[in-house]
C-alpha cells in the first residue's frame, strides 16, 4: 500500500456512482450494471481507489472508453475505476506526457493545436490514452509502441516502465499479465505544419469500417500476412447472426449489435471461432476483452 498520502481522505473526495450501467459506457452499448464506479482526477486519487480496492479485497475493472470490451449482461458485483476524468496533456521538449483517460480525438485536437505530429494514423480510434497503451492499438502498419517512450504505471507503487519493459506485443503489453493501473505516457512527437491535413487522411480511411455498435475489430491478425477479417469473409461468414449480433457484411471482423444482449455477441464470437477452426483449420485469438461473467456452454 502507498503510504506517501492519506488514503482515506482522498477516497472521500473522489466522484463515485453507484449502479454504474456498462451499456452507457461501452462501444457496444451492452452490458448489465456494476455495484459502484469510482471517477478519480487526479494521479494520487488513482492510486488511492486502487489501494483502497486492492486491500479490501474488492473485485474490480478499470475502464477508459470502453471501446475494446465486451460487458456481460449479468450484474458486476464489484467496481469500475473509470479514467474519464483523469485527463490532462504536457508538452515536454521532443515529446508529451497524457494521462491515461485522455481520449485520442482530445489528443489528437491537442496536436493539431500545437502543430505536433506523428500521432495522426490514431484517428477515428475510439479508444482513451490507457486503452490504447495497454493493448497496443493503432492502424496495420503503426501502433502504439512506436511513440511510447516511458509509461507510468501503479501497481501498488508508482513506476516509469520504459518502452522496452512494456514488452509491447501483438495487441498485447505487460500490463495485460499484472494487476496494475496506467496513468499516463509519454508520446514522441515532432513539430510540423500538416497536422489536421495528415489526421484527415486517417480519418478517411476509416470511412471504410463498418457503421454500427461494435467494439471494432473482435479478434487479432496472427496468421501473417492475413487479416483475420479476411479469414473469416474466406470462411464464408459474413452475414451470420444469432439473435441481435451479426457478422458485418463490410468487415468479417466486426460484429454488430443491433440489440440488447451481450450473451448474443459472445455467442456468435464463439460460434465463429469455431466454424473458422472447422472448415480452415486456423485458430482465432479474440482481441475483444470480456468483462464479467459468459457462460461458456451457452455458446
Ligand atoms: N478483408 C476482406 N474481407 C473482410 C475484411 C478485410 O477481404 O471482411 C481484406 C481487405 O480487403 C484487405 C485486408 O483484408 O485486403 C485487410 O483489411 P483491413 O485493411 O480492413 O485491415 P485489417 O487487418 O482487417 C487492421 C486492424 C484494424 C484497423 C485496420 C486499418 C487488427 C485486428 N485490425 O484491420 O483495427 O482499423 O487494420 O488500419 O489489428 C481494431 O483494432 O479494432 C481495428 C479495427
Amino acid at each position: 500500500m502507498q503510504q506517501d498520502y492519506n488514503n482515506a481522505e482522498l477516497i472521500k473526495k473522489v466522484r463515485t456512482e453507484k449502479n454504474f450501467s456498462f451499456a452507457k459506457n461501452t462501444t457496444y452499448g451492452l452490458g448489465g450494471r456494476a455495484r459502484i464506479a469510482y471517477y478519480p482526477q487526479t494521479e494520487n486519487e488513482v492510486a488511492a481507489v486502487f489501494d483502497y480496492l486492492k486491500d479490501n479485497g474488492e473485485k474490480f475493472v478499470i475502464l477508459g472508453a470502453g471501446s475494446n470490451v465486451l460487458a456481460s449482461d449479468k450484474f458486476f458485483d464489484g467496481a469500475v475505476i473509470s479514467t474519464k476524468s483523469f485527463k490532462k496533456i504536457l508538452i515536454k521538449d521532443n515529446f508529451l506526457y497524457c494521462t491515461s483517460g485522455v481520449s485520442v480525438s482530445e489528443l489528437l485536437n491537442f496536436c493539431i493545436k500545437n502543430c505536433l505530429s506523428g500521432l495522426e494514423y490514431l484517428a477515428g480510434i475510439p479508444a482513451s490514452v490507457g486503452g490504447l497503451c495497454l493493448m497496443n492499438g493503432g492502424t496495420f502498419d503503426k501502433r502504439i509502441c512506436e511513440n511510447v517512450l516511458n509509461l507510468r504505471v501503479y501497481d501498488g507503487k508508482m513506476h516509469d516502465f520504459t518502452n522496452k519493459n512494456c514488452n509491447f506485443g501483438n495487441k498485447h503489453s505487460i500490463m495485460r499479465d499484472i494487476s496494475c493501473i496506467i496513468l499516463g505516457a509519454e508520446l514522441a512527437v515532432e513539430y510540423s505544419v500538416n497536422v489536421e491535413e495528415k489526421i484527415n487522411y486517417y480519418l478517411k480511411a476509416r470511412r471504410s469500417q463498418p457503421k454500427g455498435r461494435s467494439c471494432g475489430c473482435v479478434f487479432k491478425n496472427t496468421q501473417s500476412n492475413i487479416s483475420a477479417g479476411k479469414i473469416i469473409d474466406s470462411a464464408g461468414l459474413k452475414g451470420l447472426t444469432i439473435g441481435s449480433a451479426r457478422v458485418s457484411e463490410k468487415h468479417a471482423n466486426f460484429i454488430i449489435s443491433n440489440g440488447n444482449c451481450a450473451a448474443d455477441v459472445f455467442k456468435l464470437i464463439k460460434k465463429v471461432k469455431r466454424e473458422v477452426y472447422e472448415r480452415m483449420r486456423i485458430d482465432l485469438e479474440e482481441e475483444v476483452v470480456y468483462i464479467g461473467e459468459f457462460n461458456d456452454f451457452d455458446s
